[in-house]
């Protein structure tokens, strides 16, 4: 039998990241489960066991590079590998322009969205490189394609990531590792609590507002694909011209 694959989810305690891990966990993937909230992770490992999958977590925050060095050391120690990346964890910004808006903010998106997943891929990385064909999937957003005034570090956080996931998917062909971005369109989650972003906010003409189990397919069909498919690529549920 193949070697079982593993699966590190940042952000996994709720909304989409907490979908995937049980998703994963459904189909016989173990997972390494990192987020802030302690209890979220205290509600979810009961879940991923009852599908008789392992689980491993951190309570970490992934604007702390060494708890993600960390923790990444210890899914390791623990599992011997990791094949998938999911780079999940963001937080929404806040609804005002660069003139009213706050430094602090600005700092805090980016600090989480773009360096938090530099971050989690510099931490991860050198345990994916062993594996003869990983994969990272990051979370990404239409807003980091096409942004909206009044909302600007979260489109320029995500425009980053969508740079980076370009730029990554190029460093690491040589390692067989594809590297491509999954933008969800708007998915009901806690987001919107924390942003001052109402969902509403964010729509588009007639978009399609899912539940997180909507994405689950487009997670499945990326990790079906071959070594040799796409990467460096961006995947949209969306339902407008990004
Ligand atoms: N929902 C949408 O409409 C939508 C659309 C496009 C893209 N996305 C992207 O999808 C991803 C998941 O968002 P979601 O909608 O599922 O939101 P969510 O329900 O708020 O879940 C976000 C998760 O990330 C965690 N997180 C936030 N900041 C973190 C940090 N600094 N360190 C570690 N964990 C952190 C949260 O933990 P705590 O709750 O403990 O803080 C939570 O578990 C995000 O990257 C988001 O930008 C969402």
């Amino acid at each position: 039998m193949a070697n079982k694959k593993v699966a590190l989810i940042t952000g996994a305690g709720k909304g989409i990241g907490r979908e995937i891990a049980l998703a994963l966990a459904g189909e016989g993937i173990d997972v390494a489960l990192a987020t802030r909230t302690d209890s979220d992770l205290q509600s979810l490992i009961p879940e991923i066991e009852k599908s008789g999958q392992k689980a491993i977590d951190a309570q970490l925050d992934v604007s702390a590079y060494e708890e993600l060095e960390r923790f990444a050391q210890e899914v390791y120690k623990k599992f011997g590998r990791i094949d998938y990346l999911f780079v999940n964890a963001g937080i929404g910004g806040e609804k005002a322009s660069v003139l009213n808006g706050s430094a602090e903010k600005w700092k805090e998106v980016i600090d989480t969205n773009l360096t938090g997943a530099y971050y989690t891929v510099k931490a991860v990385l050198p345990f994916l490189t062993l594996n003869a064909h990983a994969k990272i999937i990051l979370i990404g957003s239409g807003l980091g394609h096409r942004g909206q005034a009044g909302n600007t570090a979260y489109s320029v956080s995500k425009a980053g990531l969508w740079m980076f996931t370009r730029l990554l998917a190029q460093e690491l062909a040589e390692h067989n590792i594809s590297v491509n971005e999954i933008i969800p369109g708007p998915v009901k989650t806690n987001i919107d609590k924390n942003s001052g972003i109402a969902f509403s906010d964010n729509l588009f003409n007639s978009e399609w507002i899912k539940t997180p189990t909507d994405v689950i397919p487009l997670v499945q069909f990326l990790l079906a694909q071959p070594e040799t498919g796409p990467t460096g690529q961006s995947f949209s549920l969306a339902r407008r011209d990004l």
